[in-house]
């Protein structure tokens, strides 16, 4: 568990657009978060996210995989980046990369991920195109702590989402995406106040108000 002293460093690893590297910025800027983010590492050079950090002054890396000859040189690569700019809790944001063992322990219970599914339902990719082939009537988000099996380990958070009957995989990954904009926030507030304690498989939102506890069952009011 995280004790507070000062702010909370963060990293944020991603692929992509970093629409989710986007809502993390704009909470720790509003001081929702009581953390910056130092260090924004993407896989892939043309991702969108990378210019996001830029644009607020935040420390950028490329570490593109292909350029590795295996999973454990690159991890080996982010250890390194991670380590030195101290950090202290690791944001998978859109991340699409699977992480070795040896990562996983390294940043163990500080090594957090979102999915657009409600884990342990929907590991894995193409989650929105299986939720509407599988004729589930909700599905949504899940922010939860990085174990070495995939889209497993502890669950901080989730979010519900309505399938609806004509959506088709965009359109539900929209609908969940603006709840994850939501959700992650949250999570990383909560962890950089030092609030979830891991038990078991379980996590324990520690001195949780009301309006907090229904957050942790039903975060979608809006
Ligand atoms: C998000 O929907 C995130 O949950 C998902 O990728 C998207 C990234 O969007 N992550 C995974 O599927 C990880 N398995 P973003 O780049 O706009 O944040």
């Amino acid at each position: 568990m995280h004790t507070p002293s000062s702010p909370l460093r963060i990293a944020v690893l991603i692929s992509g657009g970093g629409s989710n590297l986007q809502a993390l910025i704009d909470a720790c800027e509003a001081g929702i978060i009581p953390g910056r983010i130092v260090l924004v590492i993407s896989n892939h050079p043309t991702a969108f996210g990378i210019e996001r950090a830029k644009r607020h002054q935040i420390a950028t890396h490329v570490v593109d995989h292909r350029l590795y000859p295996n999973r454990e040189s690159f991890d080996q690569e982010l250890i390194r980046l991670l380590d030195q700019y101290e950090t202290q809790l690791v944001c998978l944001a859109g991340f699409m990369r699977v992480l070795s063992d040896h990562f996983t322990h390294h940043y163990a219970n500080r090594l957090i991920n979102i999915h657009p599914a409600l884990l342990p339902a929907f590991p894995g990719l193409h989650v929105q195109q299986r939720a509407i082939e599988a004729g589930v009537r909700f599905s949504g988000a899940t922010v939860h702590f990085v174990v070495p099996e995939v889209d497993a380990g502890p669950i901080i958070v989730q979010a519900v989402v309505p399938v609806l009957a004509d959506d088709n995989a965009e359109t539900l990954a929209a609908r969940i995406l603006r709840q994850e904009h939501r959700l992650y926030p949250l999570a990383v507030r909560w962890f950089a106040e030092g609030r979830l304690q891991i038990v078991g498989n379980q996590v324990r939102l520690l001195n949780a108000q009301e309006d907090e506890q229904a957050a942790l069952i039903h975060p979608l009011s809006a």
